[in-house]
């Protein structure tokens, strides 16, 4: 089973940016250890901050692969075009976000790209991610 992990902006700074909220360990340090939990998966995963290189990356791996994890950072809440990629594609996407965006500024309580998704993850810090790919492991 090949699933991806696709972060958008900002997410290169976990560990570092804002870690009150984001935590302090890296998404490298986090994916090396998912990737010893979950052996028998081929997990890959994507960083960028550029809402063009994420359609792109969607668009590459959205025919092939059995699941995408994804959090899109801010361009959740303001991107059609991330919304149009999630529909066009024909693997399925689970929704991940690390911190609770209920109950932060009213900006984020908005998500152009729920509707598209398999289902949506909030707020459980990156133990989110690991739920995801649980998911997929075991749908
Ligand atoms: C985030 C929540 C977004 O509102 C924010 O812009 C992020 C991270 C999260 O994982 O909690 O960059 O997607």
């Amino acid at each position: 089973m090949r699933l991806i992990i696709i972060n958008g902006p900002n997410l290169n700074l976990l560990g570092v940016r804002e870690p009150d909220i984001y935590g302090r360990e890296s998404f490298e340090d986090f994916f090396a250890a998912l990737q010893v939990d979950f052996p028998t998966l081929t997990l890959h995963y994507f960083q960028s901050n550029h809402e063009g290189d994420l359609i792109d990356k969607l668009h590459e791996v959205g025919f092939s692969y059995d699941g995408i994890v994804l959090n899109a950072g801010a361009y959740t809440h303001t991107s059609v075009a991330l919304a149009d990629a999630i529909a066009a594609i024909r693997t399925p996407v689970v929704e991940v976000h690390i911190s609770n965006v209920h109950a932060r500024e009213a900006y984020r309580h908005h998500s152009y790209l729920s509707a598209q998704c398999v289902g949506v993850i909030v707020g459980l810090g990156l133990k989110g991610y690991e739920l995801a790919i649980e998911y997929f492991r075991t749908a």
